[in-house]
């Protein structure tokens, strides 16, 4: 492995080379929580100094409890820091008017589970002041992307966990951001889905969309980040571009398409030869188990096999492939997803079954009483619904006056 030293060196000296600013930059970042007593609790990030330039994708890499969702949460002006200096966009994180550029994807999603997918998409897209036909348009095409366009209309809390995951990340795009926050995008995905998910990542990449990502699928992060921060214990063990990081400088590889018998034995003389005693080897390329396994569904789908749950995902959402455009601001409404009301799930009874007294026990009024009791349901269900939808409403309605103020001041 490459001296991690080096490579970090390297990387600072390219930084101080390239006259942009950078989308993120730490320095001595350090945040350590208190217990009631004020006394250190747990010093989750130590002296941490990295930066994210624009078209970056940065893998967040660390065992668990290393510092990764507590750096992410200080990016997103959820957590102080209790020491150093962190800057986003060159603002500080807890700065209003650079919640519009960024779309974070939490470690747990929190959904209002009465809501269908398509409201609860047009809730987030409501909070970016976006138009009605914008708001329909981007929510339609983020479902189809996250393979949900068949459960458009289902509530999100019937959702499978990997299901509201990827809800939980057509939510984290609604707004176009520059500057994605993946915090373990793929806990909870089939493999599908984890490869929607890079393919989106490199698609974002291509439109010059920052992106960081946290994942213990060391897979997944070798697949699309540019450069990877490991931590441990708070502090930065390793960090550096991934072909630096990875490269085995003292061994070749070379792949060919299949040789014949006679032209295999003079390659093995030419290696015998020159290698002097040295060992070498000499095998078939094999496909991952990604791409196995992928092989396998697709096979499955075009022999039309049902499935209820998620589907595959349609393309990229349109907005989110287009040529990038200059972002539109409107009120800034949302210290949101980065900001301080999680959206959770509301603790709201079930509605209790219809009464019914069934006086016949005939078939048809079995079926009568069962469509009476569905009815019954799905009424109660709607009015409940919609009191979600009139209390996130006021909730908007409250938070956009609360920031015209701020935005006034
Ligand atoms: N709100 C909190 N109060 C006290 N300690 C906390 C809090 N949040 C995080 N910590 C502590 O900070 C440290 C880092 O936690 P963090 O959630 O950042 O880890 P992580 O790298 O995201 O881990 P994982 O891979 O499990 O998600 C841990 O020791 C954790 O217990
Ligand atoms: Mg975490």
């Amino acid at each position: 492995m490459a001296d991690t030293t080096a490579v970090m060196e390297d990387v600072k000296q390219d930084n101080t080379q390239n006259a942009v600013p950078p989308v993120v930059s730490a320095v001595g970042l350090l945040k350590v929580f208190r217990d009631f007593w004020n006394r250190p609790k747990a010093r989750a990030v130590n002296d941490v100094d990295f930066e994210v330039r624009q078209g970056e994708v940065l893998g967040l890499l660390g065992p668990n409890g290393s510092g990764k969702s507590t750096t992410v949460k200080m990016l997103l002006g959820l957590l102080y820091p209790t020491g150093g200096r962190l800057t986003v966009f060159g603002k500080s994180p807890r700065d209003v008017s650079i919640k519009n550029e960024i779309g974070y994807l939490p470690e747990e999603t929190y959904l209002y589970k009465y809501l269908t997918a398509f409201e609860t998409l047009d809730f987030f897209a409501s909070l970016f002041n976006l138009s009605k036909t914008e708001r329909q348009k981007r929510c339609d095409q983020l479902l189809d992307m996250v393979g949900l366009a068949h459960a458009r209309n289902r509530p999100v809390g019937e959702f499978s966990k990997g299901m509201a995951r990827r809800i939980g990340l057509a939510q984290a795009m609604i707004n176009d951001p520059s500057l994605l926050i993946l915090d373990e995008p793929t806990s909870g995905l089939d493999p599908l889905g984890c490869r929607e998910v890079k393919d989106l990542i490199r698609t974002l990449k291509a439109r010059g969309k920052t992106v960081i990502v946290t994942s213990h699928l060391l897979s997944d992060v070798e697949d699309v980040c540019d450069r990877v921060i490991i931590l441990y214990g708070g502090k930065v063990r390793a960090q550096g571009a991934l072909s630096d990081l990875l490269k085995i400088e003292k061994k070749d590889t070379i792949t060919t398409p299949s040789l014949p018998p006679e032209v295999m034995d003079r390659v093995l003389a030419i290696l015998r030869e020159n290698l002097k005693g040295e060992e070498f080897q000499i095998d078939h390329p094999r496909m991952t188990l990604e791409e196995f396994f992928l092989d396998v569904v697709n096979k499955a789908r075009v022999e039309h096999v049902e499935t209820f749950g998620a589907r595959s995902g349609g393309k990229i959402a349109e907005y989110l492939a287009a040529p990038e455009t200059t972002a539109a601001t409107g009120a800034e409404l949302l210290n949101q997803l980065a900001g301080q009301e999680e959206v959770k799930a509301e603790k709201t009874e079930t509605a209790a079954p219809a009464e019914q007294t069934v006086v016949a026990n005939t078939a048809a009024l079995d079926q009568l009483s069962r469509d009476a009791e569905a009815e019954a349901a799905a009424k109660r269900n709607e009015e409940i619904r919609q009191a979600q939808k009139d209390k996130m409403a006021d909730v908007n309605d409250k938070l956009s006056s609360l920031l015209s103020k701020k935005d006034g001041e």
